[in-house]
């Protein structure tokens, strides 16, 4: 979480970082505030998002060509002022922002106060500015913080600027990421690339471990050890107006309406209609070493998690494989049983999610096969996984995740196809499947044409506080991610579950009251949901069914239908969920919500 923005050039230092800032508001908006050096060291910093601190700094202006900022998504301390970063050392020289948790805050702090220092905030943080000024005398800033480091245990990305050295910026990444922006006579540091791209494309990723010190003379990298490094640089690959609104209220809304070209670009240049099957080239398994997988693991946190369940219904029927699916937090925690046979497959759309990757790694440990299916592209998910896919989709700026998710699960069944034709699938079944993905883009757009009908629904639904998300088979997880949805943006409590579940317990929530959200598509569970919905019916509980174009017996059951095109079984989900994220949208309009940035979650969730 939080975002970082670094600079070092001839621009008004404050306003570039300000933008910086906003560019990287989604990973996290409890307080944001700016240091820069300019003869001595000022900070302004604010609680709140980062329009609160743009008041602040309003009309003040400050001299100066070197500068940090940092927007926060608190883990220790309270959002307040004072805990914003960034933070101090005791002489108010050097200033610090870090991305992360400092797990041994609390023994260092106690050393430190027992040096005399002094301490203003309650964040793990400080320590590391009070860790600097201890390691400064007979030091330059680079080594006093390569100093610093290595008492810190935990994660942390940091950039540093010391009043007494008004030519250099240091940053440091370790568990959490840190790109270098390299420019004409100027030198950016950032989370990731959403700041530098409107001044530059040239980027080096810093990898864990890593160091940099810039200056005049432009950027050294090292290991925190102090060991120089040659890094390569690397080009952003998207462009500016892919991280703007494009004339949308919210980027949420923007991002749903580019699924149909999300998928389409998910899926370009890798599916081979005629044989059936999908090329993807960043795999690097031969087809025999693919043959030879006997099981496959899938880790991810939320949404991406979800993806990965439709990912199972898709590799266990059509490439029959056995596949489990395990949140990443629990599995690093486990003692998993993985052996070569095993794929281990991360799905995260950052690429930078704490525990997706600490599951990455432990995998890796343990001796199996790792890919990642990943959308940032250079993100630590995919440089440390090695082999995978990425999504295509595009800079995903909403807190809640839309396009990610489709263009995932667009993934996993190109995958599906590949090792399918390997094993088990006739060239005509997959052919069956690769005409039917090719067409789901057309779809898609049909169900966004009635977005008006769902804004209508979500009017009339809007005072409601609970509802029950259905499905069966692969709409389970439809079912489980429409109920995150609502909960995250609208603030609703919403629970999803397997429809036949229902009875096993929810159902005795179930009144005049309680909507009921049933994804009951012309599928081969749709007999078995049409009885549930009976079910529900008789308690008088309210029902929004998602339906198959033209079944016009779903209208006796329903109080709303919302119709998606007829599909493939394999596909259903990456046309009923599309509903559901505009209904997510529109609930959360209505209750006056912010739909971007939802209170307390942010976009990349790079701590434990
Ligand atoms: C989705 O709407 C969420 N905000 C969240 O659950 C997200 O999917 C999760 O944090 C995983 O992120 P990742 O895909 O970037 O790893
Ligand atoms: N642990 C730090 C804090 O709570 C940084 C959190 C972040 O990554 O924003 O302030």
């Amino acid at each position: 979480m939080c975002g970082i923005v670094g600079y070092l050039g001839d621009k008004d230092v404050v306003p570039l970082l300000v933008r910086g800032l906003e560019r990287l508001e989604y990973r996290g908006y409890d307080s944001s505030g700016v240091a820069v050096v300019d003869g001595g060291l000022s900070i302004v910093k604010s609680v709140g998002k980062i329009k609160s601190l743009k008041d602040r700094l309003d009309g003040r202006r400050f001299p100066g060509r070197l500068g940090i900022a940092h927007t926060r998504w608190a883990t220790h301390g309270e959002p307040n002022d004072v805990n914003a970063h960034p933070h101090t050392d005791c002489k108010g020289k050097i200033a610090l922002a870090h991305n992360g948790v400092i797990e041994n805050h609390a023994a260092l702090k106690k050393l430190l106060l027992a040096e005399g220092h002094r301490f203003e905030s309650e964040t793990d943080t400080e320590v590391l500015a009070h860790l600097i000024e201890r390691s400064l005398p007979g030091r330059t800033l680079g080594e006093a913080v390569s100093a610093a480091l290595q008492l810190v245990e935990g994660t942390y990305g940091i950039a540093v600027v010391s009043a007494d050295h008004p030519g250099t910026l240091v940053g440091a990444r370790h568990g959490s990421p840190l790109v270098i922006g390299v420019g004409d006579g100027e030198t950016f540091l950032a989370s990731d690339g959403a700041p530098l791209r409107e001044h530059t494309q040239r980027v080096v990723y810093l990898d864990e471990g890593e160091m940099v010190v810039i200056d005049e003379a432009g950027y050294r990298t090292f290991t925190i050890e102090g060991e120089a490094v040659d890094k390569q640089v690397d080009e952003l690959n998207w462009d500016l107006e892919q991280i703007e609104k494009a004339g949308f209220p919210h980027f949420m809304l923007k991002e749903i309406h580019e699924q149909p070209d999300t998928v389409r670009n998910a899926m370009r240049g890798r599916l081979l209609r005629e044989e059936g099957t999908a090329k993807l080239g960043g795999l690097n398994l031969s087809d025999d070493e693919l043959r030879d997988i006997r099981r496959i693991v899938i880790t991810a946190c939320g949404t991406s998690y979800y993806a990965g369940l439709i990912g199972e219904y898709l590799l266990e029927e059509y490439a029959r494989i056995p596949v489990e699916v395990e949140y990443a937090s629990e599995f690093r925690y486990r003692n998993p049983i993985l052996d070569e046979g095993t794929l281990v497959i991360a799905i995260s759309q950052s690429g930078e999610t704490a525990d997706t990757l600490a599951a990455l790694r432990e995998a890796r440990r343990r001796g199996a096969t790792v890919m990642g299916i990943v959308n940032v592209v250079g993100s630590t998910v995919a440089r440390e996984a090695g082999r995978g896919v990425y999504i295509h989709a595009g800079p995903e700026i909403g807190v809640a995740s839309t396009k990610a998710f489709t263009s995932q699960v667009t993934v996993l069944a190109l995958l599906t196809m590949h090792l399918g034709r390997l094993r088990v699938l006739s060239q005509a079944a997959g052919r069956a499947l690769a005409t039917e993905l090719e067409a789901l883009p057309g779809k898609i757009e049909k169900i966004l044409a009635g977005a008006p009908a769902i804004k209508e629904i979500a009017v009339q639904m809007q005072h409601h506080d609970n509802f029950l998300y259905l499905g069966r088979g692969p709409n389970f997880p439809v079912a489980l991610e429409g109920a995150l949805k609502l909960k995250e943006i609208a603030y609703v409590h919403a629970e999803g579950y397997p429809a036949a579940e229902m009875k096993h317990g929810p159902i005795a929530l179930i009144d005049e009251n309680m909507p009921v959200v049933f994804i009951a598509t012309r599928d081969a569970a749709y007999e078995k949901v049409m009885t549930n919905m009976q079910e529900v019916r008789a308690r008088r509980g309210k029902i929004l069914a998602i339906a198959t174009e033209g079944d016009a017996d779903i209208h006796a059951l329903a109080d709303y239908v919302i119709p998606v095109p007829a599909t493939h079984d394999a596909f259903v989900p990456l046309l009923s969920v599309v509903p559901l994220q505009l209904l997510a949208y529109y609930m959360a309009v209505q209750r006056n919500c912010d739909v971007d940035q939802p209170r307390n979650l942010a976009k990349s969730v790079t701590v434990e």
